[in-house]
């Protein structure tokens, strides 16, 4: 190998790397809590909280006993009929649901309350963005942003310094 081959080798090799560097982190799954307490309409909640993405976890804090989480299916949610569940959790003090899909998602209590408003329609997105939180995803692009030049600066460093070299061998 000569040197000039190795020195093209080389820049190829930082090449790759600062394009690695420079591209943005993957999105994570967000985590949504909700205090799940009797006497209390989530309507808002679910309109304050959406976009909800795909993969999002719902955790569920509420009181044995007073609470249960049931996911039934939309007429069960229309109806506040927990007779037919698909899934119902009432053990501890919390429950974490995972929405690994692409579509409505429904649970109510079976308590009663549901008549009040407890009861929950979450539509999953496709799509996660790339930074997580609404509330953050301006600071998050600014950080992103600053990441990427920082990262082009190195880059065009390197670059200018083995384009140097070569004209050196
Ligand atoms: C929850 O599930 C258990 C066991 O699968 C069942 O006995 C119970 O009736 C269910 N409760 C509700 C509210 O669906
Ligand atoms: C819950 O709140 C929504 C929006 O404010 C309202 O439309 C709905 O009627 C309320 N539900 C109950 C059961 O009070």
């Amino acid at each position: 190998m000569t040197t000039r081959t190795s020195m093209a080798a080389a820049a190829a090799a930082l090449l790759a790397l600062a394009a690695c560097l420079a591209l943005p982190s993957g999105a994570a799954a967000n985590k949504i809590t909700i205090n799940w307490k009797p006497n209390t309409n989530y309507s808002d909640w679910v309109t304050q909280h959406s976009p909800f993405y795909k993969d999002d976890w719902l955790v569920f804090y509420y009181t044995a006993g007073q609470a249960d989480v049931v996911q039934v299916d939309e007429t069960g949610y229309n109806k506040c009929d927990a007779s037919n569940p698909i899934y119902n959790y009432s053990k501890g003090r919390s429950f974490a649901f995972q929405l690994n899909e692409t579509k409505t998602y429904y649970f109510i209590c079976s308590y009663g309350y549901c008549f009040g408003g407890m009861r929950l329609a979450i539509k999953t997105e496709k799509l996660p963005p790339p930074s997580p939180p609404p509330s953050a995803s301006h600071k998050s692009a600014a950080v992103a942003a600053a990441f990427a030049r920082s990262h082009a600066a190195v880059l065009y460093a390197a670059v200018a310094v083995l384009a140097a070299l070569l004209r050196m061998v």
